[in-house]
């Protein structure tokens, strides 16, 4: 009989012998975010059957419009995960500062934080579009015991213990990484139960898509725009091919199976970027970088930025090797000309 693949419940089991003097506590969070992943898949999934599409009428911190899926997501992630007690402190896209988890009788006794994006690729959602959410987990730096404070989120990618999406997509998919290597489970959606059908995903070191919301290019700065130049030049496996689907998650899940890079830049029109370094960029290049990637802001790693403000933005070059040291290159040419 044909060995059926590993649930991810019985692969957070196994996995959790990995970590010496592991409490379980990880293992429980990875948990509550599948709990949370399939919640909101169900809902995603019924988008256009029932009153779930469409905008609610406010906006974020970032002056974004908020979807009602943005919303459902984001309750249904904090919700989860405060309900299982096993986090001390949230920061998300959709709230305008972290929440303190206090835990029965005020103890603040967990030690990690996640920082997420519940809802990724909002102007999907209306077209039937993959749309994702992006998380990442940090140990609190402030002692056990205590509230949590600012410090606690401002750390470095380099410190991330944990980090993942979830993409409902044709399929819907759970990925993500401690550390050792990336793994993909899809959900059988008949079953609710995720397989494991990625095993230790790899980027391409190497890749022949560039995925970058062109629309822009003249605002671009000089170095992108001669990267794009030079994707697009006939010559060796050139032109590459040009895919952008607008949903962070998406694009860079299809560019670490199929190999390429995504650039969202700085721009004229926004000068630090689009995309927020601790929510989306962070939790991405730890996942690129664990397997085998790399995730660069055109002149230095992601995970070494320290973060000043909880919403911050950066630069984004993201996928396989090769390509963003290319553009790195372009990047730096193009500054020692200025
Ligand atoms: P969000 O839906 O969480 O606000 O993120 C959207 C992000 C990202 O997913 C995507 O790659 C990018 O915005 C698209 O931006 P443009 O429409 O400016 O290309
Ligand atoms: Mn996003
Ligand atoms: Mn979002």
């Amino acid at each position: 009989m044909e060995e059926r693949n590993k649930t991810l419940g019985e692969f957070i089991i196994e996995k959790q012998e990995d970590f010496q003097y592991s409490s379980g506590e990880l293992s429980r969070l990875i948990n509550s975010i599948r709990l949370a992943a399939k919640v909101v898949n169900y809902k995603v999934n019924k988008a256009g059957l029932v009153d779930i599409v469409g905008a609610v009428g406010a906006q974020n911190i970032q002056g974004e419009d908020q979807q009602k899926l943005d919303v459902f997501a984001n309750d249904t992630f904090i919700q989860t995960l405060i309900n299982r007690e096993i986090v001390c402190g949230i920061a998300s896209e959709e709230s305008d500062d972290f929440i303190t988890i206090k835990g029965k009788d005020e103890c603040h006794n967990n030690k990690y934080v996640v920082l997420m994006d519940p809802l990724d690729g909002s102007s999907n959602i209306d077209v039937n579009v993959s749309v994702g959410t992006i998380f990442s987990v940090f140990r609190r730096v402030t002692p056990i015991g205590t509230p949590v404070t600012i410090e606690d989120f401002l750390q470095p990618g380099v410190n991330q213990v944990a980090a993942g999406y979830v993409i409902y997509g044709t399929s819907t998919m759970l990925v993500y990484t401690t550390g050792r290597g990336v793994n993909g489970f899809t959900l059988n959606p008949a079953i609710g139960t995720f397989y494991l059908s990625h095993p230790n995903m790899q980027f391409p070191k190497d890749g022949n898509i560039y995925s970058i919301n062109e629309g822009n290019y003249v605002h671009f700065p000089q170095g992108v725009k001669d990267y794009i130049k030079y994707c697009q030049l006939e010559e060796g496996d050139r032109p590459y091919t040009s895919r952008y689907i607008g949903s962070l998650v998406s694009d860079i899940h299809r560019n670490m199976i199929k190999g390429g890079i995504y650039i969202y830049p700085t721009s004229s029109k926004a000068p630090s970027g689009k995309l927020r370094l601790l929510y989306e960029c962070n939790p991405m290049a730890f996942l690129a970088e664990q397997a085998g990637g790399k995730a660069s802001d055109g002149f230095g790693r992601i995970m070494e930025i320290q973060p000043t403000e909880l919403h911050q933005r950066v630069p984004f070059f993201c996928g396989s090797q090769n390509m963003v040291e290319k553009a790195e290159e372009f990047m730096e040419n193009a500054n020692n000309n200025l």
